[in-house]
């Protein structure tokens, strides 16, 4: 019996999932650009997990699949190379360090911003992997950067 993966063949994914490659390329790429409904994303390949985000950073619209992944506060986060904003890979929260001098003792320590950026479920089937994008039905501050969509809904903020 011939499998229709053997013959080169994919299933219909269902409804709302966009083909995004096969895995074992996406892993070669380890950074792939990709638009799905209009949208620019990223898929993120690192330490044997997928990941996918709004492509450009959420602060000003920075190029993100040039940044360097790193741990802070025991999360992993992409580093905009513009202006090094830290975005956790998972949630898509900012993250910043900062020092408060009102205390009496003065003391540096991780906080959010919350969720900035849009992060898309990545799944994968027989070796090809699959985004499904958010429907977080806010704004989140990344939707700036998709187009003029994205500069209408935050107006009416
Ligand atoms: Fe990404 Fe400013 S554009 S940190």
């Amino acid at each position: 019996i011939i499998s229709m993966e053997d013959r080169g063949e994919r299933e219909e994914p269902a409804a709302g999932l966009h083909f995004v490659g096969m895995k074992e390329d996406l892993i070669k790429a380890k950074r792939s650009f990709r638009t799905l409904e209009g949208r620019d994303i990223l898929v993120l390949y690192h330490q044997e997990m997928f990941y996918a985000l709004d492509f450009h950073c959420y602060h000003a619209g920075g190029p993100l699949q040039n940044g360097d992944i790193e741990e802070f506060d025991g999360k992993l986060c992409i580093v905009c190379p513009k202006h090094k904003y830290k975005i956790s890979l998972a949630e898509g929260e900012g993250i910043y360090r900062a020092t408060n001098s009102y205390a009496p003792v003065p003391t540096t320590r991780w906080y959010s911003k919350g969720i900035k950026q849009r992060v898309h479920t990545v799944t994968e089937t027989n070796g090809a992997v699959y985004v499904t994008l958010s429907h977080v039905s806010r704004f989140i501050e990344s939707d700036y950067f998709q187009g003029e969509k994205g500069k209408v809904e935050r107006e009416r903020m």
